[in-house]
Parts: structure tokens; sequence; C-alpha cells
């Protein structure tokens, strides 16, 4: 696909998503990025020239287009409106003594019964807590919970966790054996009646104590971060991380080696082999910390 192409593309992405009724949109960041270098190279830089077409026009004229009434702009939430104003900050709080499993249990307690957790919850929807072994060696940290995560109160069981089992599995590593823990313990809310939001630095802020307390009780050998967001949960934000240079790399968190890869339903979206070499590669050097056997079957997968 060419650029003309691909802005042609995403022009009838976003009728199709406004004939549905989609009035707000959430763009990750290095996609912006990486849209508006694609339109400066296009159309120019708008600060040189001030004849050529801005690098938002296209977009805006795709938005708004002319074949209906342009809304109020009241009726249009400023994408740097944060959704997550209300959002307090987090109560400090310290788990009694015992086993990893009492601990956990008394953490899962109190997390599902957290009032904020609850009221962001859709109808029908549960706090989600981790899942797993608490004496596990590893423990994988991904995003939020999605639809289906939210629904039955347990993390990655919908497209995302099928492939992350599928990795688990090629691992050698039962999932009930490892531990699975997310960022944030709701979906972040949109108004959107499909695909998910990623967590503001509010929302993150409310629940990292949540996930740095489970990180605490089972103490990992390992963690890996699973994507962007819980790479920036876990090591801090910074607007100039870019995943595709920090992933394959051991980082620290608390003095947890941590592995930083790219997140499943990145994988279901860029089901390439590379891309799936990338994140298996990231799992070797994982499975080599922890001392488990390597066969040459598994070194050679997607390669
Ligand atoms: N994606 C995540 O990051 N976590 C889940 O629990 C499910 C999907
Ligand atoms: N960008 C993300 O936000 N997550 C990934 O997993 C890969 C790229």
């Amino acid at each position: 696909m060419n650029q003309a192409e691909a802005a042609h593309s995403l022009v009838l992405e976003l009728k199709r998503l406004r004939s549905e009724g989609v009035r707000d949109l959430y763009v990750e960041e290095e996609s912006l990025a990486a849209l508006e270098d694609s339109l400066r190279r296009n159309f120019g830089d708008p600060s040189s020239s001030s004849s050529t077409p801005g690098p938002t026009a296209p977009v805006s004229t795709a938005v708004s287009g002319n074949d209906r009434p342009k809304p109020k702009p009241s009726q249009v939430q400023s994408p740097l409106e944060d959704p997550s104003i209300h959002i307090p900050d987090p109560t400090p709080f310290s788990i009694p003594e015992g086993s990893k499993k009492e601990r956990l249990d008394w953490l899962r307690e109190k997390i599902v019964g957290c009032p904020t957790c609850n009221s962001e919850l859709n109808p029908g929807g549960h706090v989600v807590f981790g899942t797993g072994n608490p004496e596990a060696d590893l423990f994988l940290c991904g995003e939020a919970p999605g639809a289906e995560e939210e629904q039955q109160g347990v993390p990655f069981v919908g497209p995302a966790g099928e492939l992350l089992n599928r990795i688990l599995d090629a691992m050698n590593l039962p999932r009930d054996e490892v531990y699975i823990g997310n960022i944030m313990n709701w979906r972040p809310r949109h108004d959107q009646s499909f695909g998910n939001r990623p967590p503001t630095p509010r929302e993150m802020n409310f629940c990292m104590p949540y996930l740095k307390a489970q990180l605490e009780v089972v103490s990992p050998k390992v963690v890996v971060a699973l994507g962007k967001t819980a790479t920036d949960g876990l090591l801090g934000p910074d607007p100039t991380r870019r995943l595709g240079d920090v992933r394959g790399k051991w980082h620290e968190f608390q003095d947890i080696p941590m592995m930083v890869t790219y997140h499943p339903s990145y994988l279901l979206h860029n089901p390439s082999k590379a891309s799936k070499r990338k994140v298996w590669e990231d799992m070797l050097l994982v499975m080599k910390r922890l001392e488990l056997p390597i066969s040459d079957k598994q070194m050679g997968f997607f390669r």
C-alpha cells in the first residue's frame, strides 16, 4: 500500500466509524507521530509555508466532512480532556503478614472491594485482579482488562489471552504455573461500543500500588512487561521511549529483572513472522534467565 492508498483507507475508516456513531477516537502517540511524519512528507511542513495544506487537513475533512452538518463544538469531546479527572490519588495500605497465598487473598479482597475500581465498571463488569501461582518465578504484566476480561473478572481471557496462552505453551509453561497481572484493575471507560482505550496517567497512578503489591508478594525471578503501557507503568513514563528500542533487553523493576516485549494484541494486529520471532526471541531470553530447558525445535520457532 502506498501512502495515498493508506490515507484513503484511513479516511474510509474514519467515515465508517462516524457512520457508526463514533465521536471520539483514541490514537496512540506513536501512531499520531507516524501519521504526522507521513503527511508532512507528502504535503509539506505547515510551519514552513502557509499556502500548503496543513498536516491535519485530510484528516479533519474526513472527520467533519461536508455531507453532514458539523457537530457543535460542545458535542465534541476534546482529545485533551482527561476522561479520568475524577479518579482520586491512591490511598496507602499495608498487607498483613502471612504466606504468599494468604497475602494475595487479602489483596484480592481489597482490590475487588475497592470503591473507585467498582465505580468504573460497565454493566455486568467485574474488577480484575491478577491470576496464577503465588509462588511463580515468572510474572507477566499486561495493560488493562478488555471486554471479555471485564465480564469474567479474569485477566487475559479474550483474544489477546488466547495468544498469550499459545506463547506460554510454546515455552512449555502451563498458565497456572506463572502469574498474570495488569497495570489496571478495570477496563478504562469510553463511549465507543467496541475497542479499548489505553489508561490515562491518572488511572495508572491509582492502580499502580495494587500491581506493585502483587509483585512484592509474588516476588518473581523475572517480570515481563507486555507492551507500552506495562513498560511505562513499570519503568515510569518516557515520551522518547520506543518499544522497538527497549524490547529484547533486560531492565529492572525494583531489583527484579524485567524483560520488555510487544503486547499480544500488537501481534494480533501485526501477525508477521518477523514480529512473532521478535516476541519469541524475548521469551527465549526469559527462558534462559529462568534456566528452563530450551530444545533445538524451540530455538527455531518463527525463523
Ligand atoms: N489485554 C491486557 O493487557 N490485559 C488483559 O487482561 C487483556 C487484554
Ligand atoms: N506499540 C504499543 O503500544 N504496544 C506494542 O506492543 C507495540 C507497539
